[in-house]
């Protein structure tokens, strides 16, 4: 980051002197205020719950730019990553900060995809959980886990330690996905098969059985690849902020992408495509598309707490590029599949069109996000709907360990420690309990 010619001067109406806050400009987005010394020269600290104002951290990773809708991997269009580039060239763009070269993708995909197998051991610790459980349940618990299995590789302020942990990482979760989701169906595990590529080795451990031979769907490992392109990193979301706090504590990078895991299940965040999956069946069922005016009514009704989910997005006040890369996605699977007349597709594509144009929506900037069209696309290719977060989480996770590795690496980063304003008791005294 860059020290700015200009400064801010922060002015009291108590007459207390007032103080210079240097500036220091990024590459591109808003510059930043460096409040780091205000409670030292003030006694005053910021308030900002939620992080509407404030950057936790300088990062090189991600950037978005919400009003044009613009995302950006390293500086690459998501555009352009997911229409010329495959999940591990993503992968590799994140961790490294480029895109491989012919020697190094075929180093970078060999190291990943030969390290697919989980320890056997993980399956007995699996079995533990009832098979009812829900699937985030489950992975927040085996890849918090992976730290008493891989534990030779749990320092986190060794690079090497740290490289090695990222790929058993990304390595290791579609396993552990797939793993969650056969054990719930009770049928048996399918080992790794590494000469498929990622997302056909994944659609092999989900949808194959022992009995026959599985056939990738070429088209379905690509709308697959495409997902996990799309999600694979989102700057400083709440997952992240998660994996970076519970990172900054020189926690173990497994633990920390537990956490990561935990925070994602929320139905603000990467619960959403559960949620607006869920909520598209509730509309077909009140009657589809005919009910769709009487549910956006409810939707603008402030006393309901009732959401369009899939709508809206805090940085995003434009259409989420993810979004429209998604519903391309979602024509061409369900061409691919006869499913055309999908009417939850019809449906959503309706729920869309209306609040486009309608004023609540277009006041409050609130267009489609990525969990929009992510639904359909996952359920046409027969992933089951509480298994959609585990698909975010899945390619979060190369995110996730990108940022952490370089809140690592920077010499800035301290112990996340936020502050507070105090509203509760001043000192009292404990009354004898019969006097309470
Ligand atoms: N449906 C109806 N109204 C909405 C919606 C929505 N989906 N989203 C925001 N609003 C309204 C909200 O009621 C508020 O209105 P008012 O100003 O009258 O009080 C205004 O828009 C601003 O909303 P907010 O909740 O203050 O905005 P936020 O930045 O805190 O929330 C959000 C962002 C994503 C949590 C929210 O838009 C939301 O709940 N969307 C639905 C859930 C969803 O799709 N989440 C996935 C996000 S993208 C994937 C990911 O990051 O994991």
């Amino acid at each position: 980051m860059k020290l700015s010619d200009n400064k801010a001067t922060l002015s009291f109406s108590d007459g207390k002197p007032s103080v210079d806050l240097p500036i220091y400009q990024g590459t591109m987005g808003p510059d930043v205020m460096d409040i780091r010394k205000l409670y030292g020269q003030t006694g005053m600290f910021t308030y900002d719950p939620g992080f509407l104002s404030t950057a936790s951290c300088q990062s090189a990773i991600t950037y978005i730019d919400g009003d044009k809708g613009e995302l950006l991997y390293r500086g690459y269009a998501i555009q352009d990553l997911a229409t010329q580039c495959d999940f591990l060239d993503t992968a590799h763009l994140l961790f490294y900060g480029d895109l491989p070269t012919v020697e190094q993708k075929a180093d970078f995909d060999r190291r990943v995809l030969r390290h697919s197998m989980v320890n056997e051991q993980m399956q007995f610790f699996l079995r533990g959980f009832r098979r009812d459980a829900h699937p985030m349940a489950v992975l927040t618990g085996l890849v918090g886990a992976m730290s008493a299995f891989y534990h030779e590789n749990t320092d986190i302020h060794n690079a090497e330690h740290r490289d090695r942990a990222a790929i058993q990482l990304i390595a290791k979760m579609p396993t552990l996905v797939a793993m969650a989701y056969k054990y719930g169906k009770g049928e048996p595990y399918m080992y790794p098969q590494n000469n498929l590529s990622y997302a056909g080795n994944f659609l092999r451990m989900m949808f194959g059985t022992p009995c026959e031979e599985y056939q990738v769907n070429p088209v379905i490992e690509k709308a697959l690849d495409r997902i996990f392109i799309l999600h694979a990193d989102h700057e400083q979301n709440a997952s992240t902020s998660t994996v970076r706090l519970c990172g900054s504590s020189g926690t173990n990078p497994f633990a920390a992408i537990a956490a990561g895991v935990a925070c994602l299940w929320g139905p603000a965040h990467g619960g959403a495509n559960e949620a607006c999956l869920n909520m598209l069946e509730d509309i077909q069922k009140m009657g589809g598309v005919a009910k769709v005016g009487e549910f956006m009514e409810k939707v603008k009704d402030k006393s309901n707490p009732v959401r369009l989910m899939g709508f809206g997005h805090r940085v995003y006040k434009n259409y989420d590029p993810r979004a429209k890369l998604m519903q391309e996605t979602c024509n061409e699977v369900l061409a691919e599949l006869g499913l055309e007349n999908d009417p939850l597709f019809a449906l959503a594509k309706k729920l869309e069109q209306i609040a486009l144009e309608d004023d609540y929506f277009v006041q409050r900037n609130l267009y489609p996000n990525v969990d929009f069209y992510s639904g359909i696309v996952q359920r046409a290719i027969g992933i089951p709907v509480n298994l959609f977060t585990g698909i975010f989480a899945l390619a979060r996770t190369v995110g996730w360990i990108a940022q952490l590795n370089e809140m690592i690496a920077d010499p800035e980063y301290k112990i996340g420690r936020p502050r507070q304003l105090f509203t509760g008791h001043a000192p009292r005294s404990i009354k004898p309990i019969q006097d309470r």
